[in-house]
């Protein structure tokens, strides 16, 4: 039998053996836990528990080749362009060094998975979480929120959440007939009429990033003043800019305010039209 070249050499007063392991996890109502199971140089396993959402930003590991065990519940898991992997109970997704994703927890309950991780762990990473651009190249890292646009950020990603996931899909990829996709939207841009849409909602065809959307009219987009406070909205549109746009700006309050008092007569959604007159 001949030793693999790379495999390290079992120093004399080295006594391997083998050690159990237990797969139990908490079962959580909120957040997410990853806890280590068992671990050696070359490979490493852990549990992730999600009780909502996942990793959401769009990442790679240089490092390490890792699967993704689905024990409980149902996960999905994205590329860089959108495309889905549905991965169910006793399911897995192998994830090779370099290769870009990000998943989601697509099931009612917690969604329980092991993590088995293999590589050269010490090895230098070139960035850990990596936003992509819409040519599909890695953007510059985003210099951290200061605290009080993390705290526009937090709550703002709780509502967006709970209110316009349902139509424009937890990662911002939109669902068929009901939302568009959010994700490197031209929208994002321009504040004026991004709190505008938000506040009042839109109707009627649209065209996002020159693709025809809505072109038959028959769905709408609802209007937020009525229900939610400045804060809110400038904290949901702080999380979506900063998921979603390539050089985000946080919205604040403020100017939400400042919009929501020069718009205060209107009654009706936007049209495109209408929208595209405001500078
Ligand atoms: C009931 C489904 C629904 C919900 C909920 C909803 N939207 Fe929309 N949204 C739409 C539709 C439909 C459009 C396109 C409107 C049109 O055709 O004029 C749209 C358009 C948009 C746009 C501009 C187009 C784009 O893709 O960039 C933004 C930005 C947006 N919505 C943000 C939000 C935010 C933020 C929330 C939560 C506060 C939200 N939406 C909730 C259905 C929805």
């Amino acid at each position: 039998m001949q030793a693999s070249a790379n495999a390290a050499r079992i120093a004399e007063n080295e006594k391997p053996k083998s050690k159990k392991f237990s797969l139990k996890t908490p079962y959580m109502k909120q957040g997410r836990v990853t806890q280590l199971v068992a671990e050696t140089t070359n490979m490493w396993i852990h549990t992730k528990i999600n009780a909502e959402g996942g990793e959401n930003e769009i990442h790679q590991h240089l490092d390490e080749d890792h699967a993704f065990i689905v024990l409980e519940g149902q996960m999905s898991v994205f590329d860089e362009t959108g495309a889905e992997l549905k991965i169910e109970q006793y399911q897995g997704v192998m994830i090779p060094r370099g290769a870009y994703y990000r998943y989601l927890n697509t099931g009612d309950d917690n969604l329980v998975v092991l993590r088995v991780g293999a590589g050269a762990k010490k090895q230098k990473q070139e960035g850990d979480a990596m936003r992509l651009g819409k040519d599909g190249k890695p953007l510059p890292v985003l210099p951290p929120l200061s605290a009080a646009d993390q705290a526009l950020y937090d709550p703002g990603k709780t509502t967006y959440m709970n209110t316009c996931a349902v139509c424009h899909h937890e990662a911002g990829y939109g669902n068929a007939g009901k939302g568009p996709a959010l994700l490197d939207s031209d929208w994002l841009e321009n504040e004026e009429r991004l709190v505008r849409l938000v506040l009042h909602g839109a109707r009627g065809p649209i065209a996002i990033n020159g693709e025809p959307f809505n072109s038959e009219g028959a769905l709408e987009m609802p209007a937020w003043a009525p229900s939610m406070d400045d804060q809110k909205i400038a904290g949901i549109l702080t999380f979506v800019r900063r998921e979603w746009q390539e050089n985000p700006q946080p919205v604040q309050p403020a100017t939400v305010a400042r919009i929501r008092a020069a718009t205060s007569n209107r009654s009706t959604q936007w049209t495109e039209k209408e929208l595209l007159e405001i500078k």
